[in-house]
Parts: structure tokens; sequence; C-alpha cells
């Protein structure tokens, strides 16, 4: 395997990859996206942090990239949409730099309250300004937190440390939890009004870019200040320096920037902000913590397992992994039958049953999907685009959970609603290695899903086995297991040919004309 670290990731935290045997190409100069673009193919996995971008163009020419994997928290960076398309997993390392953020973001608050830049720098040039550079406490003012993540609760505990009150917008956590987190929840408005510090801790996204502009620095209270250590381009830059400049706003600490590094900007000119050059996450623990996490994610990647910060697919513990490995195996065993027995699926309904009642099937339920989209599209499936090619090719999904399994401990169930009709198939885990389709079409059978496998619906009448079996040794096909499914005596049945090799197309014809035979379908599972 070939790994290309870049971004200065530090190296003592990647060691670990090369322990693995595997070649780790670090790079320290920051690469262009054409130089990036045409070193790209020859690797397995990129660890990067923010400055490089990994676009669509990179993509495109990553033709063995299997990870990409970002040492901090935000994945900005990286064309998500073009990586899951690829099949190619994004982890990050969101826990390791919380606490340096949150730390620089306190450092920020209290360098912004007692002018220390501008005392420092005063002093350093000869001026000793004690009347100019008055202050003001954070004891009792309020301070408004957007965002309760990670970094916002952190932030929250240690205002507290400082007698702040704190208040906080976050749509996605409960009023309950920010409480446990001796937050008071409110709305953006009040926090905007209400708050003599604001402290910016979400995500940079559609919904947040600009979300402090000109009219939401306006609706704040004359003399707020204001502190970002998330994302350059939440908070508008041109806005915020006007609104410094009218002294509307009293100050600013901002560590992040529309553009970085960051050039000619209007807040250059104004007295009254501490500026950073993304500093946030620049501790030694917090740069060693994110390079460890991703190393760890790429290597328990690239050595087959699931790492559970995958930003693209479903994260998994280690633990949870081996519970649910047997399931996964099976579901893709079962979408692989859906896809060659069923032509053209418009949706598939899943039906989790016993034991699975249990368990987070959401990553069973993609392992179907990739089971059954690597039958029929040409991409590379795998669990991280499975989701989206099935989206892509408009097949709707409805996952249910319900049942005690009937007379199995466990079993998945999926109805393919196809252009040829309905189809069902259930399957079950007996051991962790042993895996059984159970039910076709309401037909209870007991099938190794392996190798080639017959299905041949059919009249149960006397003689049926016999004259496929005897068609099959003709051609040369040997059948290693035989079973018979039927509903009523004489009524409509199905047999189940295990065989050791692939029956040729004119024997299927021949199987057909058989009288009595309804029809047959060949089953290939690798
Ligand atoms: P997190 O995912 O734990 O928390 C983000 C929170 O923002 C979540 O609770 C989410 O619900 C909330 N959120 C999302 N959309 C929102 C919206 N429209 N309004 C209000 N809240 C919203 O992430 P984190 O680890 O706390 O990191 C927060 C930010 O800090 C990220 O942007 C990250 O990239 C940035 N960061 C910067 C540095 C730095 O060096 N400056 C270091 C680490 C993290
Ligand atoms: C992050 O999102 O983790 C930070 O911006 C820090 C970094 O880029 O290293």
């Amino acid at each position: 395997m070939k790994i290309l670290v870049l971004d200065g990731v530090q190296e003592a935290g990647v060691k670990a990859l090369h322990r693995s045997g595997w070649q780790v190409d670090i790079v320290t100069d920051v690469w262009t996206e054409e130089e990036l673009s045409s070193a790209i193919g020859r690797y397995d996995a990129l660890i990067i942090r923010s400055a490089t971008k990994v676009t669509s163009r990179v993509i495109e020419s990553a033709d063995r990239l299997k990870v990409i994997g970002r040492a901090g928290v935000g994945v900005d960076n990286i064309d998500l949409e073009a990586a899951t398309r690829r099949g190619i997993v994004v982890v990050n390392a969101p826990d390791g730099n919380t606490i340096a953020a949150a730390e620089h973001s306190l450092a920020l608050m209290l360098a912004l309250a007692r002018n220390i830049p501008r005392a420092d720098y005063g002093l350093k040039n000869g001026n000793w300004e004690r009347k100019k550079l008055v202050g003001v406490e954070l004891r009792q003012k309020t301070l408004g937190i957007l965002g309760l993540g990670r970094i916002g609760s952190a932030v929250a505990r240690r205002a507290q440390a400082f007698d702040m009150v704190c208040i906080g917008y976050d749509p996605h956590i409960t009023p309950e939890r920010a409480k446990h987190m001796g937050v008071e929840a409110v709305s953006l408005q009040e926090l905007l009004s209400r708050s003599d510090f604001v402290t910016i801790h979400m995500p940079l996204t559609e919904q947040t870019r600009h979300l402090l502009d000109a009219d939401a620095i306006a609706s704040m209270k004359k003399g707020i200040r204001i502190i970002n250590v998330a994302r350059g381009g939440i908070v508008c830059e041109d806005a915020l320096a006007a609104a410094l400049k009218e002294n509307h706003v009293a100050g600013a600490a901002l560590d992040v920037f529309e553009e970085e590094p960051l050039g000619e900007s209007p807040l250059l000119g104004c007295p009254n902000v501490v500026l950073t050059p993304h500093l946030g996450a620049s501790t030694e623990e917090a740069q060693l913590h994110v390079a460890m996490d991703v190393a760890d994610a790429i290597a328990s990647l690239l050595n087959g397992g699931l790492p559970n910060n995958a930003v693209n697919m479903v994260g998994i513990a280690p633990d949870v992994m081996k519970t649910l490995e047997p399931f996964l195996n099976l579901g893709e065993k079962l979408g692989t039958f859906v896809a060659q027995v069923g032509g053209g699926i418009n949706s598939l309904q899943i039906t989790y049953s016993g034991a699975l009642l249990d368990l987070e099937t959401k990553v069973v339920t993609t392992s179907i999907l990739k089971g059954m989209l690597a039958n029929i599209v040409d991409d590379h499936v795998n669990l991280v685009n499975a989701d989206y090619l099935a989206k892509g090719r408009g097949i709707r999904l409805e996952t249910v959970h319900k049942g005690n399994g009937g007379d199995y401990h466990n079993r998945i169930a999926v109805r393919a609603s196809t252009s040829g009709g309905v189809l069902h198939v259930a399957g079950s885990v007996f051991q962790p290695d042993a895996l059984r389709i159970v039910e076709i079409d309401g037909y209870r059978v007991d099938v190794l899903p392996m190798g080639h496998i017959l299905v041949v619906s059919h009249k149960d009448k006397p003689g049926m086995v016999g004259q496929v079996g005897m068609l099959l040794g003709q051609a040369g096909v040997n059948i290693a297991s035989m079973q018979v499914g039927r509903k009523n005596p004489g009524g409509s049945a199905v047999m189940v040919l295990g065989i050791d090799a692939e029956a040729p197309n004119d024997v299927l014809s021949a199987i057909c004309d058989i009288p009595g035979i309804k029809g047959t379908n060949q089953v290939t599972f690798d």
C-alpha cells in the first residue's frame, strides 16, 4: 500500500502506518491541484489537514485511492460527493483537537476582553497605554454559543468557570441536552440580541454560510464581541469590518477566514480585532492525537475493517462490527440473489426480525444494496457508494423492523418490486460462518448461498428432479446439493440445486422445455 501525507500532518502520529510495512510519502510542500492530480493515481490513501483541497478533478485521477484521512474535524476542503461517488471513504479525526480549539476560543475571548495583543504591541513599541486599554470582565456576561457540539460544549464548560451565563443555538440539540451542558437553548434571534460575546462552533454549510451577515450583526447588542474559531465564511467579513468601524461591534477575534491564508482584507485596518492564522488545533497534543486517530482509521480500513469515524458512510465500532459482519455477508448474498433473479428493480422492502431488532442494521441495508448493485452497474460498488448509486438509479427503499423471526433466531427478508413482478427472498445467520437462504417466494428452503445455484419453479409431481438432474448430468454439470420446497402436495414447488459449475444456456432452455417446469434462474455467488 502507498500512503501520501500532506499539509504537515505530524510524522510521529502516522508512524503506525510505517510499521505496517506500507510506503508512507510525507510531502512538506503545499501541492497545487495539478500536482496532486498527477500524483494521486499512485496512492491507496491520502492524509491531509485543511490546506490541501481535494477537488473533483483530484478525485477523478485517484484510480486506486481507497481512503482520504482528514487529520482534524472539518471536511469542507474535500469534495465529499465526488469521493462518495467513486467509493472512496473519507475519515476524519473529530475528537483529537476539541480541547485545543476550545482553549483557543477562550484565549481569544480573554485577549479581546482585555486588549492583550494591543497592549503587548504598544509596550513593545514604547507606549505605556493604561488608560486607553481598559477592558471588560467575562463575569456575568452572556456568552452566545453558536453550535453546541464537541467544541461548543467544551467552551461552555470553561466559560462557566469564568461565571459567564451561557446561551446557545443549535437546531440539532434538544433543550434538555443543552441544559445538561449548563446552556439555555434559545433561538438564533434571541441569542444575537441577548449576547455580550458570541462564539461560533458550527460547520460551514449552505445553511451557515454568512449566517452572521450585515442584518444579523445589526440585530446584535451594540458593544458585542465576536469570536470565530470554526470556519471562515460563517461571518461575512465585509459586514463585520463595517460594523467594527462603526463601533457597533466592540471587537472580533478570528482564527479562520473566508480565504486562507488571509490576504488583503478590510479587517486588517480595524484596531479592535485579534487575528490568528488558523491556530485553533495547533497544539502539540492535538496534532499528535489527530494524526494518530486518522492513521488508526486508515490502517483499519486498509486491513479490511470499517472505521467508526467515516464521514461518508455509516461508522461502526470494532466490537459492533464483529457482531454485524455475518449479517453484512448475508445481506450481500441476498442482494446478489435479487439482482440475478429479478430484472429492473424499482424498490426494495427489507424486513429485519428476531435478534436483528436489537442491532444497528443501516449498514446491513447498504450491504444488500452493494450485493445487488455489484451485479447491475459497472462502477466499483462498495459500502461507501452503494446508497448513493441506488438513489441515483431511483430505487426506492423501505426498511422495517418487526417480528421475532419465526423459527429463526434472526431473519432478513427482502421483497423486491421488479419489472417482472415481485420477488421475495429471506435469509438467516445460523452461526457466524453459517449463512442460509431460508425462503424463496414463500417456499421454505435451506440453501447455502455459495458458488452456483439453480432455482427451478415447477409443478410438484413425480420425476421432476430426475429429469432436471439428467439434463445437467448430460452437460457435465455436477449437482452438489438439492432440495425441494413446496406449499401443498401436487401444487407449485421450487427446486434449488447447488451445482459445481455454471449451467450453459442451452441446458437451461432444455430444462424449461420439460412439461411442468415453470422457469429457471441461475445465481452465482462470489
Ligand atoms: P461538532 O460536529 O461536534 O459540532 C458542530 C455543531 O454545530 C453540532 O452540534 C451541530 O448540530 C451544529 N450545527 C450544525 N448546523 C448548525 C446550524 N445551522 N446552526 C447552529 N448549529 C449548527 O463539531 P466540532 O468538533 O465542535 O467543530 C465545530 C467547528 O469547529 C467545525 O467547523 C470545525 O471544522 C471547526 N474547527 C476549527 C478548528 C480550528 O483550528 N480553528 C479546530 C477544530 C474544529
Ligand atoms: C479542523 O477542522 O479540525 C481544524 O480546522 C483544524 C485543522 O485544520 O487542522
